[in-house]
């Protein structure tokens, strides 16, 4: 069995005195127990009342959305792992396509960026997708395997267990237009078979691979109930504190093929 898991990434949005308001209604809209694993990972600026609100034994887990690969000086505007550790996140997304697309991060700096969070003790959650032209041009897998085989490059089996994958398709991110669940199956698949060619079996079928882009109150059970999907890497349906909680509870254990 491997305990599904749900992650809100609320981009750049709310303010830390707007994360307390969703944190307040997100408690009444949500019973505080369930068969998923939860991370919120809010900007920078709102980790600290984010975690303040949730308390120290919450349930839910807290997460970044990027860091920096040094763990500290002259990076003007730059996060690190260590700052992110000391405010209480234990995941970090790393190579969002937002990161990739719009401000240039390459596979190299993704690479560097996996190794980073690893070293001070962070779980990466790595998201890798390909974008509509790349889909229709049948480039797909090549494309998320040579995203995979750049970022996860050397890693031990030990490491390589604390990594979640996120596939996201570049096309599904907000637009309304989520994979079908075939076509996220069948990206899964070739995920799970990339990460068992390349890694101890049981460390690579440890790993939970979430799918991303466009997964709503809707569309969540369909999404989660399918084979191989571990979980939901969510944009703009977790800023709603009712959206939010409909797609935990749609989460629920599979057993392992
Ligand atoms: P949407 O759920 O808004 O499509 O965003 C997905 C995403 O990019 C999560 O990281």
């Amino acid at each position: 069995m491997r305990k599904p898991l749900i992650v809100g990434n609320w981009k750049m949005n709310k303010t830390s005195s707007e994360a307390r308001v969703f944190l307040r209604e997100f408690a009444q809209s949500h019973n505080g127990s369930s068969q998923a694993e939860v991370v919120i990972a809010p900007p920078f600026t709102a980790l600290e009342s984010v975690r303040t609100a949730l308390g120290s034994s919450s349930w839910i887990a807290l997460g970044a959305q990027d860091l920096h690969w040094e763990k500290q000086g002259a990076f003007t505007g730059e996060i690190s792992g260590p700052m992110l550790r000391d405010l209480g996140c234990s995941y970090v997304i790393i190579g969002h396509s937002e990161r990739r697309t719009l401000f240039g991060e390459r596979d190299a700096d993704v690479q560097k960026k996996v190794r980073a969070a690893l070293a001070c003790g962070l779980f990466p959650i790595l998201c890798v997708g390909e974008s509509l032209t790349e889909r229709e041009a049948g480039q797909t897998e090549v494309v998320i395997t040579n995203q995979l085989s750049a970022a996860l490059d050397r890693l031990t089996d030990n490491d390589l267990g604390t990594v979640t994958i996120a596939y996201e398709p570049v096309w599904a991110i907000g637009t309304g237009r989520a994979a079908t669940t075939d076509q996220a199956v069948e990206v899964h698949h070739s995920i799970r078979t990339f990460l068992s060619k390349g890694w101890n079996t049981g460390a690579a079928s440890a790993m939970r691979v979430l799918y991303g882009g466009s997964v709503s109150p809707q569309n969540a059970a369909l999404l989660l109930n399918a084979s191989g999907i571990d979980g939901a890497l969510v944009g703009g349906a977790c800023l709603n504190p009712d959206s939010f909680a409909t797609i935990i509870s749609a989460a629920k254990p599979k057993s392992v093929h």
